[in-house]
């Protein structure tokens, strides 16, 4: 008789050099320390900073929940070899609308080395693929050129720029808004 239960986690992604898997309590420590790096809190909007104890902790333990409330899907990105967490990429779903919003970290010594390109390729194929989205939307803020490239490289498009729209480090900064729909993904697996 088929499990009908509910999933509770987002299944494993494997790419090329990555090994995409939900959290567990065991990451906590790590996670506390790469987030709660300066430079990871500059250009994000919802990690807190300070990275203070226990925050982890409770980040990791509400992703089952909001996995199977379908409000959201969670990775760890490891390294596939070594097994070693250097990052987080998710998605939050708009259900309603078939859509959902990706967002990513790399811890900072691992930066420009295409691994936030790898992942969020796999976590594109995901939500087209596997869940069968109709769009997913990214959004960085302005001076945040990295997180730009990453999506233009996954082949996003950007789509406008909301001004002055967020309140960051006591400076109103640019949120620049980028999207792929479903038709275009398809059309780029085509041509790859
Ligand atoms: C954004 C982030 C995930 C990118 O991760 P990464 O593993 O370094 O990404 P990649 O190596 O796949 O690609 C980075 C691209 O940005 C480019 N880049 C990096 N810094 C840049 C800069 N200051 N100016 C122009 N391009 C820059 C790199 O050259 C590369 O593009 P290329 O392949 O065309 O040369 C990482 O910088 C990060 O975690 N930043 C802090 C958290 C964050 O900003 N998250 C996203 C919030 S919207």
């Amino acid at each position: 008789m088929p499990d009908e239960r509910p999933r509770r986690y987002p299944p494993d992604l494997h790419t090329e050099r990555l090994t995409l898997r939900p959290f567990t309590l065991v990451d906590a420590a790590r996670v506390q320390r790469l987030a709660g790096d300066e430079a990871i809190a500059r250009y994000t909007l919802n990690i807190p900073h300070p990275y203070e104890d226990g925050m982890a902790e409770a980040w990791i333990e509400s992703h089952p929940d909001r996995f199977q409330a379908g409000e959201s899907a969670t990775f760890a990105i490891t390294l596939r070899e070594e097994r070693l967490l250097i990052g987080a990429i998710g998605l939050t779903f708009a259900e309603r609308h078939h859509r959902a919003e990706m967002g990513y970290w790399i811890a900072a010594d691992r930066w420009g080395q295409g691994y936030g390109t790898e992942a969020a390729r796999a976590v594109l194929r995901y939500a087209f693929a596997e869940r069968g989205l109709h769009k997913v939307m990214a959004t960085h803020l302005a001076p945040n050129v990295a997180s730009g490239r990453v999506m233009l490289k996954i082949g996003m498009s950007q789509e406008g720029v909301q001004r002055e729209h967020v309140l960051k480090n006591d400076r109103y900064e640019d949120l620049v808004l980028y999207g792929i729909l479903r038709e275009e993904w398809e059309r780029q697996q085509g041509e790859s």
